[in-house]
């Protein structure tokens, strides 16, 4: 939607990847302040989002939502002036029915109220669920694909089911957000999930290429690990300026999947000024080379073109004039910008 929000994607941390429900106020406070000490807030990791889990299982004798007592004593005003207090924006969910871990009730029959309970408690996002809802629909059929309809109403929508901190996970997400890729675009984003980075179940190499693909796709940028012990590996993953710089540029189409030979991928996809951002993908187990002309990726064939590595952080060529190609470790990923000039 057009609400001068999310003009690009969202960024920040949510807790679920992470916590799941073992989320309170202190590890809310304390990975806000990590968010800054880190760098990662100043690099636009701003949105720090409570994902299930944070309200009692019951409305207050008003019908409201309240803060659970155990683990968010403070109530959530305080919080949200707390990470207001450091620049950050603080995010909240909600589902209708049950929330999906079935610890509170949704918001469906009290969206207004709701709505209104988490302005005044100064809430700057929105994450709806839609679990344990009653079987209600207001969608005609054959809408049910949120792509199609969810740019209505909200500024991202989810395109597939739950991330796994796995290469199966992020390999079969990113092939069903791909399918998607026309629908997005300021405002509107396709949601392939909140990352695993820095959760310990790839290597750095199979992270890389998921943060990669995830910022080439325009997913919003959702941290899913304890920020508070982000060791200098993970740091440099998600700390990679020319990588958000792709996600975050004002022109907002997703890059798509162009080619697939045997698991060698190309994904490629036009930036604001004419530059192009291309991604190559081994999803085999060895080491291969991937190479692919000009004309296949939107540009004129003998156009000179600077070439940037994005992960080498240095220049391939600063005149390039028909192809690219380079070697690609297994599970890895190249990530470029092309300039022509
Ligand atoms: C669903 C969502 C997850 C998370 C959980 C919380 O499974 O897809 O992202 O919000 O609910 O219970």
């Amino acid at each position: 939607i057009a609400n001068g929000v999310a003009r690009t994607p969202p960024m920040g941390w949510s807790s679920w990847n992470h916590f799941q429900c073992n989320v309170d106020e202190w590890t809310v406070k304390t990975t806000a302040d990590a968010l800054i000490s880190t760098g990662l807030a100043a690099l636009g990791y701003k949105y720090v989002n409570i994902d299930d889990c944070w309200g009692e299982e019951t409305r207050d004798e008003k019908g409201n939502l309240r803060a659970k007592s155990s683990t968010f004593p403070s109530g959530i005003k305080a919080l949200a002036d707390y990470v207001h207090s450091k620049g950050l924006k603080l995010g909240i969910y909600s589902s209708a029915g049950w929330t999906c871990s079935k610890q509170m009730p949704g918001s469906l029959r009290h969206e207004d109220e709701d709505a209104r309970t988490f302005a005044q408690w100064g809430i700057d996002y929105l994450k709806y669920d839609n679990c344990y809802h009653d079987g209600s629909k207001n969608q005609a059929r054959g809408q049910e694909d949120p792509a199609t309809w969810a740019g209505r109403y909200g500024n991202a929508w989810r395109t597939t089911g739950d991330i796994k901190d796995s290469w199966d996970s992020i390999t079969s997400i990113a092939d069903v957000n791909n399918i998607w890729g026309r629908y997005a675009g300021p405002g509107r984003w396709n949601d392939p999930d909140m990352l695993e980075v820095g959760n310990g179940g790839m290597s750095l190499e199979e992270y890389r290429s998921h943060f990669s693909i995830w910022a080439a796709m325009k997913a919003p940028l959702l941290i899913g690990c304890d920020v508070r012990s982000v060791n200098k590996e993970t740091l440099g993953i998600l700390g990679n300026k020319e990588v958000i710089y792709v996600n975050q540029d004002p022109l907002g189409v997703q890059a798509r999947k162009i080619r697939s030979e045997n698991g060698l991928e190309i994904w490629a996809g036009p930036l604001s000024r004419r530059r192009v951002v291309v991604v190559f993908w081994n999803r085999a187990s060895s080491w291969t080379a991937i190479s692919v002309g000009w004309r296949e990726i939107g540009l004129p064939s003998l156009t000179p073109v600077v070439v940037r590595d994005l992960w080498a952080h240095s220049f391939v060529s600063r005149n390039m004039l028909s192809r690219l190609s380079a070697n690609v470790a297994p599970h890895g990923c190249k990530m470029y910008i092309l300039t022509p000039y």
